[in-house]
């Protein structure tokens, strides 16, 4: 009998995209698949059982999928963090560093009350750049981050120790070596 597959078993390489030396880690093939993205999700929600979440935090945009599928398992609301010009009412907004350049990321300014207790959720952990430029974010409106979950960590990238730096308890499904 094979053996069971695990998430990442379910996440498929794409070799040098969308750069040539990219591994590209495609998370498609994982959410595609029905007990894969049941187990993925069961299992990001695992380390958090008993504590107190009061909203899920997406990061644009495929921890829009995964953050609604974890909010609606919490049943608590969820706030999405997009990238620049997209929410229609009043934002806040914080720059982050891209390989070539900047970007811009922003959140309703009244999507979080101060003290609530927030759950930050991406599909990948690379430089952190993302994840910092959220937190900032959720800080800026007083909301207090329980944690933040990742499929996937690419250590090699240095995003978990930035994101640890900033006193944030982080969790990864996951690792694969290298970019
Ligand atoms: C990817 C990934 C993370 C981010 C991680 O998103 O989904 O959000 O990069 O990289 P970092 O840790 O170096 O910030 P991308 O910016 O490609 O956009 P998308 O999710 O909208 O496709
Ligand atoms: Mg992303």
């Amino acid at each position: 009998m094979p053996a069971t597959k695990t998430v990442k078993d379910y996440i498929r390489t794409i070799k040098d995209f969308p750069h040539e030396g990219i591994m590209f880690r495609d998370v498609t093939t994982l959410f595609a698949d029905p007990r894969g993205f049941r187990i993925a999700i069961d299992q990001m929600l695992h380390p958090y059982a008993g504590q107190r979440i009061d909203k899920v935090v997406g990061l644009e945009a495929r921890g829009f999928i995964l953050g609604g599928a974890i909010a609606h398992q919490l049943s608590v609301g969820f706030v999405p963090v997009r990238k620049k010009g997209k929410l229609p009412a009043a934002v806040i907004s914080e720059d982050y560093q891209l390989e070539y350049g900047e970007a811009v990321v922003e959140i309703h300014d009244d999507a979080i009350q101060p003290g609530e207790k927030i759950l930050v959720v991406d599909d990948l952990l690379a430089t952190g750049g993302t994840a910092a430029a959220g937190i900032r974010l959720i800080e800026r409106l007083g909301g207090e981050i329980l944690s933040c979950a990742f499929i996937i960590d690419l250590p090699d990238l240095g995003g978990r120790a930035r994101l640890e730096t900033m006193g944030m308890d982080v969790h990864a499904l996951c690792a694969f070596d290298g970019l």
